[in-house]
């Protein structure tokens, strides 16, 4: 070859690369749980990618880009932190920030207006911060969910008397974000009253209880269904079902999550276009005829009560651990789907899934939810296979060691020809994963094996 060629070859590497280095995105991914492990994971595959950020991040963020130490509650911090490292885009994890009005902290500033947030506006956020603006949007635009009112603390004493009145067992929910903790089931209307004292009367939620849901309870299988939309169109994600028990058979405490299977064996086509035609396009539809700004995704907490889907609870984020065992089955570059919807492209995307199914085994601290250690040395994160991958929920990075720091620490995901196999597989890792009072359950996709 002459020095001609070889230096126009040159140029030609130079020009694609600085193209592409144009094309590339700065961004910003907010959180620090498994969830956001894997959102790092599957953004770092993006060739749409040139720095990735992470705030706060964890011990598994930071293989994949700069771990930012930011109050994520604090929107002003956030905004500086976008301008500070010109971000092109702002992925939210978790819905604190949400329901904080991220969204609209960065979209009302002049500085970072023109910035992608991937997550809905505040008013959106209420979806899954307030029970009683879901309840009220299901209701108008007939949207299958459980019967329901909602009292406060005027009207308690309607709300004993209508306590008498229901079935058991009676639902109560308070009305804004508990960390999960503010739905209690009751099984006897003694414990539903004095459930409803507690909250309405004692603040046992703080203001979170201002306002109770009461519920009728529905019987089923729970399985969750996600959309990614830009508030008029929607593309639908793998399908989940999470296992939010402490222990084996589903008994015990809640969590935040002690494993998920994807995609769902009850799902079948039939079950899937109820849930379309009765639940995801109503719900999207009405977004675009109530001009509510949503762009992000959409958690539909679903029920199957015979054969026909309920709305449990709408979430304005990604599930954890549902999104350790989604991204794993998503062929599509993750940012180029969000690049089309900020586009208005939303509708060209064909989603891909991988045919096989993909289980996740969260590790946790022995104790959780309740009391638990921290500061324990993990073991076994080399661990390596073409299979398996190993997100990490609640962890740091202390001395070049990786320590426990969370109730759940780590969700290892595996892939198989069926649950069986995928289950296996994540077992087999965790024999050779550990750290002090480790626990996790065997059983997860348990109804489903033969
Ligand atoms: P939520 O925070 O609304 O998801 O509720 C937490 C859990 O409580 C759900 O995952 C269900 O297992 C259960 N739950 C909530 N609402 C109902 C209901 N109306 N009927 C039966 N179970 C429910
Ligand atoms: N795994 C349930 C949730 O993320 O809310």
């Amino acid at each position: 070859m002459t020095k001609q060629i070889i230096s126009k070859i040159v140029d030609k590497f130079a020009y694609f690369n600085n193209s592409k280095e144009k094309q590339t995105m700065h961004i910003l991914l907010i959180g620090s749980g498994g969830r956001e492990h894997s959102l790092a994971w599957k953004i770092a595959s993006s060739t749409k990618l040139s720095k990735l950020f992470i705030a706060p991040g964890n011990a598994g963020t930071l293989q994949y880009g700069t771990n930012l130490q930011i109050d994520i509650k604090d929107n002003d911090s956030i905004v500086q932190s976008c301008i500070q490292h010109q971000i092109d885009m702002v992925i939210v994890g978790p819905e604190e920030p949400l329901v904080n009005g991220v969204y609209d902290a960065i979209k009302n500033n002049p500085k970072t207006s023109a910035i992608q947030v991937i997550g809905p506006s505040k008013f959106a956020a209420q979806l899954e911060g307030s029970k009683s603006f879901a309840k009220q949007f299901m209701d108008r635009n007939n949207i299958p969910t459980a019967g329901y009112k909602e009292f406060d603390k005027n009207s308690f004493t309607e709300g004993v008397a209508y306590l008498k009145t229901l079935a058991l067992p009676i639902v109560l929910k308070a009305d804004g974000l508990a960390g999960g903790k503010g739905v209690v089931i009751c099984a006897t209307h003694i414990e539903a009253i004095a459930e409803f004292e507690m909250m309405l009367l004692f603040s046992k939620f703080g203001e979170a209880g201002n306002k109770v849901v009461v519920e009728e309870f529905l019987d089923g299988i729970e399985f969750s269904v996600f959309a990614i939309t830009d508030g008029e169109t929607y593309k639908i994600l793998p399908i989940a079902k999470d296992y939010k028990r402490i222990g084996e058979g589903d008994t015990g405490l809640n969590t935040g999550g002690m494993g998920a299977i994807s995609p769902v064996p009850f799902v079948d086509e039939a079950l899937y276009q109820k849930v379309i035609q009765k639940i995801v396009e109503p719900t999207i539809f009405a977004f675009a005829k109530e001009k509510i700004v949503y762009k992000g995704f959409v958690f539909f907490g679903l029920i199957k009560v015979g054969e026909e889907p309920f709305v449990i609870e709408y979430n304005c984020r990604l599930g954890d651990p549902e999104t350790e065992v989604i991204l794993p089955r998503l062929k599509n570059d993750l940012l180029d789907i969000f690049i089309h919807l900020y586009e208005g492209k939303l509708g060209e995307i064909v989603i891909e899934e991988d045919p096989r199914v993909a289980v996740t085994i969260v590790a946790a601290s022995g104790g959780y939810p309740k009391y638990y250690n921290t500061g324990y040395t993990i073991n076994g994160l080399g661990y390596k296979n073409d299979h398996t991958d190993i997100f990490i929920s609640g962890a740091i990075m202390e001395n070049n060691e990786v320590k426990t720091n969370g109730g759940r620490v780590l969700a290892v995901t595996s892939m198989g020809k069926n649950i069986e196999e995928a289950s296996a597989n994540s077992k087999l890792a965790l024999e050779s994963i550990g750290f002090e009072e480790m626990y996790y359950r065997k059983d997860i996709g348990y109804e489903f094996l033969n």
